[in-house]
């Protein structure tokens, strides 16, 4: 079965080979509270000898296209963290929901970076061919979304559980971050999210709200997001295979 049409990552060409980088600034939400995973600030977690939210930044931090990193936070971690030393880094104050964290980083931004990626701090091994990717797309104008083919068939359920709707499964993807924007385009979304209300499901989503075009750009299964204490273990383990990171 052919995977749902969308942008294979790799396929734009590596950053490196591009003579004239835009510059791209990067907003990190790490205010969560970590409850599904009872009260752990997910961010702050020791995986294989160092932090969860270092894993997360390193591949953007060794690229000299990010000008500036925003990281909202609920409250200072316990420990230096190497990933927050770095003078590009500055933090935010989190808010009460993801929607409000990526908000208060946006507004925190000092440079004039022309694009805006928003990477979750839970998740640690972004690729570096989907950041590539999502960032060519985002210079072309238009909105790019990290992501990979849905694999299970999904349901819409309606009042008991029942089956509504089975939708085409070639048409479904699973949306992750990196997401990636011309910075007008997200200035616009975040505007329209604090008047309209209701924290949106994605950054995308606040995009496509605008009636603006927001590609796929498909990314790997490594680029896990850690919820439970399981995806925590398949972290360790992609780690010690060699397999991220
Ligand atoms: N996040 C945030 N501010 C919030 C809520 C979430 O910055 N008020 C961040 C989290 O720190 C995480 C990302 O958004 O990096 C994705 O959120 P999620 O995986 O849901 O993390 P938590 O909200 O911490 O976990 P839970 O929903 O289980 O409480
Ligand atoms: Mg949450």
């Amino acid at each position: 079965m052919q995977p749902p049409e969308g942008v294979a990552a790799g396929s734009a060409g590596a950053a490196r080979d591009s003579p004239a980088l835009p510059t791209f600034a990067l907003l990190v939400p790490a205010a969560g509270a970590g409850t599904r995973m009872g009260g752990v600030r997910k961010p702050f977690i020791e995986l294989r000898g160092r932090s969860v939210l270092d894993w997360a930044l390193a591949p953007f931090l060794e690229r000299p296209d990010l000008v500036e990193v925003v990281v909202a936070l609920g409250a200072p971690p316990d420990r230096r963290l190497p990933a927050l030393q770095d003078q590009r880094v500055r933090i935010a104050s989190g808010g009460s929901n993801r929607f409000e964290s990526v908000a208060n980083a946006f507004d925190h931004l000092e440079s004039g970076a022309g694009l805006i990626a928003v990477h979750d701090a839970a998740r640690p091994f972004p690729p570096r061919a989907a950041i590539d990717a999502c960032l060519r797309v985002a210079e072309s104008g238009v909105g790019a979304v990290a992501g990979v083919p849905a694999v299970d068939t999904v349901k819409r359920t309606g009042a008991r559980g029942v089956i509504v709707e089975t939708p085409s499964r070639e048409t479904l993807w699973c949306a992750q971050t990196p997401q990636i924007f011309p910075r007008d385009l997200f200035a616009r979304a975040i505007g329209l999210c604090r008047t309209m209300g209701g924290p949106p499901t994605d950054d995308a989503s606040m995009v496509e709200q605008l009636g603006a075009e927001v590609r796929m750009v498909q990314a790997s299964n490594t680029n896990l997001k850690i919820t439970s204490r399981e995806d925590l273990a398949v972290a360790e383990m992609l780690v010690a295979k060699g397999l991220a990171g």
